[in-house]
């Protein structure tokens, strides 16, 4: 299936997700049961995860932007509920600290106390006590007006619903946070991206026992509207609230001067991963209730106080555990299973350590605290360790010299730099070691190979656990029956699957050959074969005809290459492999290449939108016709095709180097056609 086939099949989904949505919170009339309102959500979480090309604000895995649902009725809070201005710096909190001093128009000096408390990252809450008795509950809404949730804050545990206490104000709206515990997560992490989403989904059930079965918890650390409060301070007050019977952070603290606040918020970053609960910075408050009240507000945020944001890539952990995961070229990769942490918004449990020389040079350790990166869609990655936090009893990590399948393990000794791999690998068994197995069907169904739509490395994990597949030609029968009853599936799905999986039995021997996945054999590799192979049934014959010295006459293949497709072949399992597919399969001869065509000798390179054509198409018209293209502008290059929006720097760097410049109808002018 096509990227934009998938979409449009997405969006249908959530098109239709929404439109239950609706009956459901608005008319408070459902018009599906609730396994199929699940099933079709669990679909819409298995095609995001499958395809990171998927998003829409309006998917039931962004709970957090959800339209406030109008079986809520709204209710106006008597004092607005205000946001925070970030800090990300020192800097910036120099400058806050200034800001003050000069509102307040004091001695640089003077000391501010500051309430220095943890920020949870939850779902705020306004909580109104009438004489005692917890009257109303409200969302946070826009911070004018609110969604009155009572019913569901009343499940929450942490949540008083009577004080008797006699300094308890008479009227008060005790505000705070309604957040998920790390370990409530883990139940929940197939079906949210972080704690935060999963609490505002629990907060947002229409019916309150839902709400129940998500375990919420409720954190208490400032007031709105408050009559007959007779605290001075921050801190007093935050003593109050924990004599009335509220939970406060236990992390809360006291601080004066900038530095001292910096060494706080790093002790805290340390410790993150320890929490029970997601923090995403530390919240600074001037202690002072009196100063506060004449410092006032700048638009929705108080002049008083700041939020010190962690960085959104980077966070403190400890590794747990050091896995040893296999490749498919058999590259023993180690990897770290840290403390969950979440990083900008995604909850981070693995990251990789490279390789063993890796581990080595920065002398990794289990039960070290170490600084995790994540940077766009790569892998998360352990960037340093804080040799200072490592007990006395850590022990160096001994990286195995075994393969789990049993091998002993390699380090292969690269003749040109003269030095041994960083790498170590299980010597290329290929599909009979099963953990390169399983790396060898991630990849045969990836997108330059089989290209399977809806298939992605998630499915083969689970159906390689499932013992659904366990080699290549198994792929191609399927037991759909069982896959529709599997957790998460239903029959649309399985259907789609069958589709896809169908639609890519006929394939090109280039693809075909490239999704083996032999070593050494990439796209450009795979393609050399096919053409001088040209059918299936040749190359299946090559152990046959044992004469594969004849490969070394193509140009880019050498003995690299030789030994590895010699290696492949050798295996009995492989030989079955290849059988096995050519029964089930359509494999497309490849189609002869012109050596003397009218592009001979020329090369190529397209900026720009063509019209009717694709970039694709226009490649292989000029490889077929002897021509060859190149992906930059440079002195190698004879003609620059230029479409539509060309970009302006290739142009310039045509012109500068005298480069032939031609449109389309130039171009295939030069082939005798016309568009
Ligand atoms: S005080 C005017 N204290 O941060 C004061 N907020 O961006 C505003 N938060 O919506 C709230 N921990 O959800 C305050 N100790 C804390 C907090 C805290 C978390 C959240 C809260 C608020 C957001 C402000």
């Amino acid at each position: 299936m096509k990227k934009s086939e998938i979409n449009k099949q997405y969006l249908k989904k959530i098109k239709l997700i929404n439109n239950y949505n609706k009956f459901y919170f608005d008319k408070n009339k459902p018009v599906v049961s609730d396994k199929v309102y699940d099933d079709l959500k669990k679909e819409i979480i298995t095609l995001e995860n499958n395809h990171i090309f998927l998003s829409s604000k309006n998917s039931p895995s962004q709970a957090v932007g959800h339209r406030p649902s109008k079986i809520f009725k709204k209710a106006s809070h008597k004092v607005p509920m205000l946001s925070l201005s970030n800090a990300f710096s020192e800097e910036d909190l120099i400058n806050f600290e200034k800001k003050i001093t000069n509102f307040l128009s004091k001695k640089e000096g003077f000391e501010i106390l500051y309430s220095a408390e943890p920020k949870i990252d939850g779902i705020s809450a306004s909580l109104t006590y009438k004489n005692g008795n917890l009257v109303r509950g409200l969302s946070r809404g826009d911070g004018k007006e609110g969604e009155d949730i009572t019913n569901n804050l009343i499940t929450i545990k942490d949540i008083p619903k009577k004080i008797l206490s006699k300094d308890f104000p008479e009227e008060i709206d005790i505000r705070g946070e309604v957040y998920i515990q790390n370990s409530d997560f883990e139940f929940l992490k197939d079906k949210f991206a972080n704690p935060r989403n999963a609490a505002s989904g629990s907060l947002r059930q229409k019916n309150p026992e839902d709400t129940k079965k998500i375990p919420l918890n409720f954190i208490a650390y400032t007031f709105g509207f408050a009559n007959d409060l007779k605290v001075e301070n921050q801190s007093g007050y935050l003593k109050k609230l924990k004599e009335w019977g509220f939970k406060i952070n236990p992390l809360n603290k006291l601080i004066s001067g900038v530095k001292n606040l910096i060494n706080n918020y790093h002790d805290i970053e340390k410790k993150r991963a320890d929490l029970d609960f997601d923090i995403d910075g530390i919240v600074y408050k001037v202690n002072d209730f009196v100063l506060q009240k004449r410092l006032g507000n700048v638009a929705n945020a108080p002049r008083w106080a700041i939020a010190h944001k962690f960085s959104s890539n980077k966070a403190v952990s400890q590794i747990k555990d050091i896995e040893i995961q296999i490749g498919r070229t058999g590259a023993l990769t180690p990897v770290a299973k840290i403390k969950p942490i979440n990083i900008g918004g995604v909850q981070v449990s693995n990251a990789t350590l490279h390789n063993e020389d890796e581990i080595i040079r920065k002398d990794i350790r289990i039960g070290d605290t170490v600084t995790v990166e994540r940077a766009g869609d790569v892998i998360p990655h352990v960037i340093s360790v804080d040799i200072s936090k490592r007990k006395n009893t850590s022990k160096k990590f001994i990286f195995p010299k075994k393969c789990p399948c049993g091998y002993e393990t390699i380090k292969d000794f690269n003749k040109i730099t003269k030095k041994f791999d960083a790498v170590r690998r299980c010597p290329d068994r290929g599909f009979e070691c099963k953990r390169i197995a399983k790396e060898k069907l991630k990849h045969f169904v990836s997108k330059e190979a089989f290209n399977i739509d809806g298939f992605g490395k998630k499915i083969v994990e689970k159906f390689w656990e499932l013992n659904l597949i366990k080699l290549p030609q198994d792929i191609f029968k399927l037991d759909y029956g069982k896959i529709e009853k599997l957790d998460g599936w239903g029959k649309l799905s399985a259907d789609n699957l069958r589709y896809s999986v169908d639609e890519k039995k006929q394939i090109s021997l280039e693809r075909f050959i490239y999704s083996l996945g032999i070593r050494h054999i990439g796209l450009e590799n795979a393609k050399l074969l096919a053409r001088y192979f040209g059918s299936f049934q040749k190359l299946k014959n090559l152990p046959k005809k044992n004469n594969y010295n004849d490969l070394l006459n193509i140009d880019g293949i050498g003995d690299t290459q030789l030994v590895s497709i010699k290696n492949f072949f050798s295996k009995d399992i492989n030989l079955k492999i290849l059988s096995e597919l050519d029964k089930v399969l359509n494999i497309k001869n490849a189609r002869l290449v012109n050596t003397r065509g009218l592009l001979k000798d020329k090369s190529f390179l397209v900026t720009g939108k063509l019209n009717n054509i694709s970039r694709a198409e226009v490649k292989s018209l000029i490889e077929e016709n002897s021509g060859t293209t190149v992906s930059s502008v440079s002195k190698k290059l004879n003609y620059l095709i230029s479409g539509e929006k060309p970009t302006k720097k290739k142009i310039e760097s045509a012109k500068a180097l005298k480069i032939k410049i031609i449109n389309q109808d130039e171009f295939l002018k030069m082939l005798n056609k016309t568009s």
